[in-house]
């Protein structure tokens, strides 16, 4: 097969600068070397203890594990740290930075990191729901909004964008990422990449990204957190690294390891992915830390004693130790026997500067933690407009029979379930909001926005049967047990459903079901409020599910029992009344899913972008012997990948092509027509696709290769238009090299992966 090679793997590690990240993302040349004559004249006056403190992370103030830092104050005086983080506000940062600045030798001062996942004091939805919204420049709005706020707050440095292309809903971490689509997942890299940093780190208002968690986090076998990770190389390079090298691109300037193996060597003493990949084939030059102790974790790993994984884990380029405190305790004697040398101190010493120099903090070390300046910069009105104005980007509306949704008509309103009053609750995981934001829940939502004597609420059930695991989820949810008996409080929903028009349920996972740490074999809904659901639906009144989820559910029973679905995820600090916005008619709903909604928790992995196999199973049909598919389930997930639907209605055009043929280095251009054939002005995400029908390797059925929002008034017609080229037609070959092999390729657009119409290009 003729082949037109894009790049090859092996040419780039060689010349690792020929895919650096752009010039104008790069610290100015002047700046650069000034930057260089700094860190050298310090460097020159570093003892080896002080350059092997800047490679020391503790954690003071939030824990996110389970180990804890000592002596933090004592270490930054003595030199003995970089940075911390798990401390938040501006007096608490100052602080700490007033020992590192005028009390440790050389005044280094620290930096502050964070995990402002989506937002701190105001919270927007969680990144699965952004991604969601398909709305690129509102990831970056809302990424830059959070920067903004956190940079008053003593942080510098945040822990996201979070990039882990994730297939399986199992995993909790789900929650924290962009889906199951590398395509998609890069612009949200790039776009969150952009909003932290903005066009200077120099600044005050912009933080370092810390892209995570590198790499391939997402792939963990059997859905179990932290558990080991077994894909091919090929896999890695066409479906789980184009995120993190997106990142790259766009100037990120730190990256986290991440906890789990590939290829049998964990990732934070993983050299082929930190060196080899990373910082020489993608040409990335700024930082990398590991995750909190992940350093200490290779010995259970079974990667040899303390000693050992510490060593490991500097060859293999790691620059930060988070909470281990292997680097601070095991490098001086390491050095002391000729184990490892300076000048692998000296490297990541001089990268850590470097970050602090790009954030000015030599210049200026308290500029992030004014305690003046956080004064009227949290959780703004203009931050909180924008919270809300994000969520019904993300809620992606399910299903909507004969219209029930916007609830026009509708007089008395009864919203029933556990989560229907819970405000401590809507935020979503990774919420680290204090007692300054006043989060409303969905019932108080509707209330302002329908008058109170219209809506009325009943919890109807607690939100698990395992009273023992509510408590424990509810910690830092704010959710109270309900201490009647269950009969009692189903008997106070359904009266309150007998008096109502509409029943709202509101149900599904707690925040913290998803998250670190919090797998589930069971995908479900949570078995009292299913049941919960099929009591309200007996009745026979008109019931609109929503659904409060961090992960894909299966929701095949309640697919029949409501007449509404909408999924609301985790929406932030506005989002009651976001959902209230939504639910009135205020706004249409226009998310799309960005991840799989399996038919049956059997199916995982279920994602669009499969292979086809060699005895495909022909779509629709039933069961086939000798055909790859289930005896006893469908092939396809419930809602798929793109999938969303709006209070409007949009028709698509066939597709049309710029040419028919082209060569490869061409570029055709492939548009649709799309006209809001409903009676409301809406939103509406316009998806292209392609399949490679014949090539060196089995490819996807179908890929995301292009996306465009619009916004359409009623009878308005827009045509879309994709380009379509090397970068949309090419992949990683067998050998990992990046080429686009001619042949036929269906260009396929619609409203969601299942919902496209198609074109023939051919390459030649
Ligand atoms: C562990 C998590 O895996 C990571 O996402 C987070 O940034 C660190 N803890 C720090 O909190």
């Amino acid at each position: 097969m003729n082949k037109f090679l894009v790049g090859a793997l092996a040419a780039a590690l060689c010349a690792p600068m020929a895919v650096a990240a752009p010039a104008q993302k790069r610290v100015p040349l002047n700046r650069e070397a000034k930057m260089r004559v700094k860190i050298d004249s310090l460097m020159s006056v570093m003892t080896l203890e002080e350059k092997i403190g800047q490679l020391n992370l503790p954690v003071a103030g939030i824990l996110t594990g389970d180990a804890r830092s000592e002596n933090v104050a004592e270490n930054i005086r003595q030199g003995h740290t970089g940075g911390v983080f798990g401390t938040i506000g501006a007096q608490a940062c100052h602080d700490l930075q007033r020992i590192a600045v005028e009390e440790s030798r050389l005044g280094i001062p620290l930096i502050f990191g964070l995990d402002v996942i989506h937002g701190l004091e105001t919270t927007y939805p969680i990144p699965l729901a952004q991604a969601a919204s398909w709305n690129m420049p509102l990831i970056e709005e809302a990424a830059r909004a959070a920067a903004t706020e956190a940079s008053a707050m003593g942080i510098a440095w945040v822990f996201s964008p979070m990039v882990d292309v994730c297939r399986d809903p199992r995993w909790g971490r789900i929650a924290e990422g962009p889906g199951e689509d590398p395509y998609l997942g890069s612009e949200i890299a790039r776009a969150m990449v952009r909003g932290y940093q903005g066009n200077d780190l120099a600044d005050s208002t912009t933080v370092m990204a810390c892209v995570k968690h590198y790499a391939l986090y997402g792939a963990p076998e059997a859905g179990r957190d932290y558990n080991s990770v077994n894909i091919s190389r090929q896999t890695a390079f066409n479906d789980y690294l184009p995120t993190y090298k997106a990142a790259a691109e766009e100037g990120a300037g730190s990256y986290m390891a991440s906890f789990n193996d590939f290829e049998g060597i964990p990732a934070t003493a993983n050299k082929y992915l930190i060196t080899d990949v990373l910082r020489d084939l993608w040409g990335f030059d700024g930082f990398v830390v590991t995750d909190y102790t992940g350093i200490a974790e290779m010995v259970p790993h079974g990667l040899g004693n303390f000693e050992d994984v510490t060593l490991r884990a500097l060859d293999a380029g790691i620059d930060m130790d988070m909470v281990s405190e292997g680097f601070k305790n095991v490098l001086p004697k390491a050095i002391a026997e000729g184990k490892v040398t300076e000048a692998q101190i000296d490297a990541a010493c001089r990268r850590i500067l470097e970050a602090k120099y790009k954030l000015g903090l030599f210049d200026d070390p308290y500029r992030y933690c004014n305690p003046a300046r956080e004064q009227g910069a949290v959780y703004t009105d203009a931050d909180r407009q924008l919270a809300r104005a994000m969520a019904p980007e993300t809620m992606v509306l399910l299903k909507n029979d004969s219209q029930l949704l916007p609830l026009e008509g509708k007089e008395k309103i009864a919203v029933i379930g556990p989560l229907g009053d819970s405000p401590d609750n809507m935020f979503g995981m990774w919420s680290m909001a204090d007692e300054r934001v006043k989060p409303v829940s969905v019932y108080q939502g509707l209330k302002s926005a329908l008058g109170a004597d219209r809506v009325k609420f009943a919890k109807g059930c607690n939100a698990l049967s395992d009273d023992a695991l509510e408590a424990k989820l509810s910690a830092r949810g704010g959710l109270e047990r309900d201490n009647r008996m269950p009969q009692q409080l189903r008997a106070e929903a359904l009266a309150l459903a007998a008096e109502s028009d509409v029943i709202i349920a509101t149900m599904g996972e707690l925040m913290n079901m998803t998250g670190e740490g919090a797998s589930r074999a069971d995908i479900t809904i949570p078995e009292p409020q299913r049941q919960l659901l099929a009591d309200l639906a007996a009745t026979g009144k008109p019931v609109v599910l929503v659904l409060f989820t961090g992960r894909p559910l299966v929701l095949t029973g309640e697919a029949q029992l409501a007449d509404a679905i909408l999924n609301v995820w985790f929406a932030g600090s506005e989002a009651g009344d976001a959902i209230a916005d939504v639910l009135t008619g205020k706004v249409s709903p226009s998310g799309k899913l960005p991840v799989s909604f399996p038919y049956h928790v059997g199916q995982v992995p279920v994602y669009y972008n499969h292979k086809s196999t060699g005895r495909p199973h022909p779509q629709g049909q039933p069961y086939i012997k000798y055909r790859s598919n289930y005896q006893d389930i469908p092939n396809d997930p419930l809602y798929p990948f793109g999938y969303g639907l709006s209070y409007s209605t949009f028709e698509y055009s066939p597709v049309t092509l710029s040419k028919e043929r082209m060569g490869t280095h061409d570029i055709c251009r492939a548009s649709v027509t799309v006209t809001n054939t409903g009676t409301r002005k809406a939103k509406e995400t316009v998806q292209l696709y392609i399949r490679d029908r014949q090539a060196s390797s089995t490819r996807p059925v179908m890929e995301l290769k292009g996306f465009e929002k619009i916004e359409l008034a009623p009878g308005e017609s827009r045509t879309v238009t994709f380009p379509v080229g090397a970068r949309e037609l090419s992949f990683y070959n067998h050998e990992l090299e990046y080429v686009l092999e001619p042949g036929e390729f269906d260009i396929m657009i619609g409203s969601a992966s299942n919902a496209t119409q198609s074109a023939l290009l051919t390459v030649e």
